[in-house]
């Protein structure tokens, strides 16, 4: 596979940049990315333009029907932000680089915050299917890393810190506000899957021996992208189905779909609650 060189790279970014610049005057200083079934946040933000991803310069494509495939610029919580409104998935054959790609775009237009959420599996037995978790550290078995390949030493350095990728201030502002409101607020570690089939009863016992919380097939190129860039992060899951080895129930995309909808409201509250602290 012949790679772009980082020059490549730069002028692909540049050019979806200009797009963008063109499209709109905002300038957002946070980055929302929306998960499976969790694009209602999307009507609390005061939206000021919206962008199809179709017509930004080598902007990946959403494939998965349940995302609606645009960025959403304007203010929530009196905070500028971008929503993506529909994301991109390693299972639907995008590359970690076109999966970086946005978020590159987006910190060079000056967002400098991550708040990204899911929907994943719940391993942890005291998990409730339609309940939500601050992500405090992620594992990736995907077996593939966006920062694969000739480093651009002007995104970051060519060995980022994962200390603590996802930042220790907005947890701390997360939990604050989830405690505030009432809202019962798991914490813990999301491991990445590339999916899309879901796991077995041998994977669900092994991934949570290995200190895994909850599973899914996202965020985590995203937050490797953030980090790399010196972006804060702060990551939200909802659990959409109990993931329990001896007592596992099939699951499909429609109770996926349906809990994701079910929780979204408390999800929606903790990330306006922190930008409104912020
Ligand atoms: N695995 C299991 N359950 C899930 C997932 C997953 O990746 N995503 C949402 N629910």
């Amino acid at each position: 596979m012949q790679r772009e060189t980082v020059e490549e790279f730069r002028k692909k970014r540049k050019e979806a940049l200009s797009f963008i610049q063109g499209a709109t005057d905002e300038k957002p200083n946070y980055l929302i990315i929306l998960g499976t079934g969790l694009g209602k946040l999307a009507d609390a933000i005061d939206i000021v333009d919206s962008v199809s991803y179709d017509d930004i310069p080598h902007f990946p494509v959403s494939t998965v029907e349940s995302h609606a495939g645009r960025l959403l610029f304007g203010s929530l919580s009196g905070k500028k932000v971008v929503a993506m409104q529909g994301r991109f998935h390693y299972y639907e054959g995008y590359s970690m680089q076109e999966i970086a790609f946005p978020l590159r775009v987006l910190h060079a237009l000056g967002t400098e915050t991550l708040l990204v959420s899911n929907a994943c599996g719940g391993m942890n037995p005291n998990f409730s299917r339609g309940e939500i978790m601050l992500i405090n550290d992620h594992i990736n078995m995907l077996g593939d890393n966006p920062l694969i390949g000739p480093n651009d030493d002007e995104l970051g350095p060519r060995f980022p810190d994962m200390s603590d990728p996802y930042t220790e201030r907005l947890r701390n502002v997360a939990e604050e506000v989830a405690l505030e409101k009432s809202i019962k607020m798991h914490e813990g570690v999301y491991l990445a899957l590339s999916g899309p089939t879901m796991e077995t009863k041998a994977e669900y016992r092994f991934l949570r021996n290995i200190g895994a919380d909850v599973v899914g097939m996202s965020t985590v190129p995203e937050v490797i992208s953030a980090v790399h860039m010196g972006m804060d992060v702060l990551g939200i899951s909802v659990i959409t189905d109990e993931c329990f080895p001896d007592a596992l129930e099939p699951v499909d995309i429609e109770d996926v779909l349906e809990a994701a909808g079910e929780a979204e409201p408390k999800m929606t509250e903790v990330i306006i609650g922190v930008l409104e602290k912020l």
